[in-house]
């Protein structure tokens, strides 16, 4: 997993409002940073809403190398007909769950991008790593959020990997996505522990890389193959 975060673990500036905006501020070095990561997995994942947010290409542009195959679960096939990753920059997959519409599965179809089925009221996240692995040889993925897509991966420890890039920017708000969203924990028995395995400056932007210790586990970093 990685995120542009500002030091109040905010991941844009406020509610609806595309992380474009933050990512802006980031040092070239780490934008290098971000598209050698991508370079150097199999695949990438956003949630449905960043694409709806953002339009994400999520494309390799500037470093050389293959852009990743785009994997974004939308459970009704909600993406926008104009948006960037139906493009021909690179594969695409969307996975669905069997409910979605059937119009709207034939519109992305026709769009040249490959629907999986996983799940059936909303995607299942662990069937759609399987399949992304069986199907798509998807061995090493990088998850670059929002908030509700990142809370549900490492609720499924399907994380082992988290990359920060901080910003130097306080921008608040009570409602405001933050890096993981929709955890409401019970007591500190249910934190999810991390490990700092790295840390350094790229440019003027300081990245922090930590292991994922899912409790239950022995500090296993599980999540396989799948998790980055
Ligand atoms: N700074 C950064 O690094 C960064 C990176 C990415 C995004 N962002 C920001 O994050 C915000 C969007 O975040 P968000 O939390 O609203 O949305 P999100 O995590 O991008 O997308 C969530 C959506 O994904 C779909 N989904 C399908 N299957 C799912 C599953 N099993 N588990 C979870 N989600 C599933 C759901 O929509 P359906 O019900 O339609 O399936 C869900 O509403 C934007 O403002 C964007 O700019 C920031």
């Amino acid at each position: 997993m990685m995120s542009e975060i500002t030091v109040d673990g905010k991941l844009t500036l406020k509610r609806g409002a595309s992380s474009k905006i933050l990512m802006k501020y980031m040092d070239h070095a780490t934008e290098i940073l971000l598209h050698k990561t991508r370079a150097a997995c199999d695949a990438i994942m956003v949630g449905s809403r960043t694409i709806q947010i953002d339009n994400s290409f999520l494309t390799v542009r500037l470093v050389p190398g293959k852009s990743p195959l785009r994997v974004i679960p939308s459970s009704m096939a909600d993406i926008p007909p104009d948006a960037n990753v139906l493009g021909p920059d690179a594969p695409t997959v969307i996975a669905v769950c069997s409910r979605a519409p059937e119009e709207k599965v034939a519109m992305l179809r026709a769009r040249g991008v490959s629907v999986v089925v996983a799940g059936e009221d909303h995607v299942d996240l662990p069937l759609l790593m399987e399949k992304l692995h069986d199907e798509f040889g998807v061995r090493r993925m990088m998850l670059e959020g929002g908030p509700t897509l990142n809370w549900h991966m490492l609720h499924h420890r399907l994380v082992d990997e988290i990359r920060l890039i901080h910003l130097p920017f306080i921008v608040g708000g009570a409602d405001t996505p933050s890096l993981v969203g929709g955890m409401h924990i019970e007591d500190e028995s249910q934190m999810i522990r991390l490990a700092l395995s790295s840390h350094y400056m790229c440019g003027t932007n300081l990245v922090t890389e930590w292991r994922v210790l899912y409790s239950g586990k022995g500090g296993d970093t599980s999540g396989g193959d799948s998790g980055t």
